[in-house]
């Protein structure tokens, strides 16, 4: 069945509607033998911002890291890339509050816990209010549909965030997919600064995402 619709997605795309609590229907649409996964108004993963995060990571010494959080997994692109465009052999913790959506990226997208590939179905901001572990890249792309909720641009968040990453280390944040910079986030990027990050921002990346790169204690 699957491989019918790969072939017939060449003529038409073939899309298959599942319908999540937490993110409304969300669309696994195969065109041109590409799968992506689409909510209402957004591309959530292997489409365009699957592409956007990968203009974030080629900003960032990837050779270098161990160790990536995930919050958001989505359907899992970030976890291809960094695997298989950025070579990274570390390992992966990934963070998802939606279990349909877990469900999705294992049947549909072949992402699978592996001992370096842990999966949390989780509250991403309770997670990082609890958990102990440092990692040298977190990766923050977290939306509902095309909003980040809005206790993601919070001092609290940011303050746990920065507990999380290693000296050295990264966090890559997709802010907003609104063309603008949402007002709200010029709090986080102060949030950083005072905590010794090295903040850049990039607006426009694939014309509407901001996203910010920050460097923790970059020496
Ligand atoms: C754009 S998708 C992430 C795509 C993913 N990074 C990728 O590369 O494929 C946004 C995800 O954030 C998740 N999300 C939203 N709020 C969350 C929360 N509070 N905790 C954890 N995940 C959350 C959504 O369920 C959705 O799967």
């Amino acid at each position: 069945m699957k491989r019918l619709k790969k072939i017939l997605s060449y003529i038409w795309p073939q899309t298959t509607v599942v319908s999540s609590q937490r993110n409304g229907n969300l669309e696994i649409t195969t065109y041109n033998g590409k799968k992506v996964l689409n909510s209402r108004h957004a591309n959530y993963s292997f489409g365009s911002l699957q592409r956007i995060l990968e203009y974030g990571l080629s900003k960032i010494e990837m050779s270098r890291l161990h160790s990536v959080l995930i919050l958001g997994m989505g359907g899992g692109s970030v976890i291809k890339s960094i695997r298989q465009k950025f070579n990274f052999k570390g390992f992966i913790r990934a963070v998802e509050i939606d279990e349909k959506i877990i469900s999705i990226a294992k049947s549909e997208f072949n992402i699978a816990r592996t001992p370096d590939i842990i999966i949390e179905n989780a509250d991403a901001f309770e997670f990082v209010q609890n958990h102990q572990k440092q990692y040298d890249l977190i990766i923050i792309d977290l939306f509902i549909d095309n909003e980040v909720p809005r206790q993601f641009y919070s001092v609290q968040f940011c303050n746990n965030i920065s507990k999380l990453v290693t000296d050295g280390g990264y966090v890559l944040f997709n802010l907003g997919i609104d063309g603008v910079m949402p007002e709200e986030a010029k709090e986080v990027i102060a949030c950083f600064q005072a905590k010794s990050f090295k903040v850049e921002l990039f607006e426009h990346v694939g014309k509407v995402n901001t996203l910010l790169i920050g460097h923790k204690n970059p020496g």
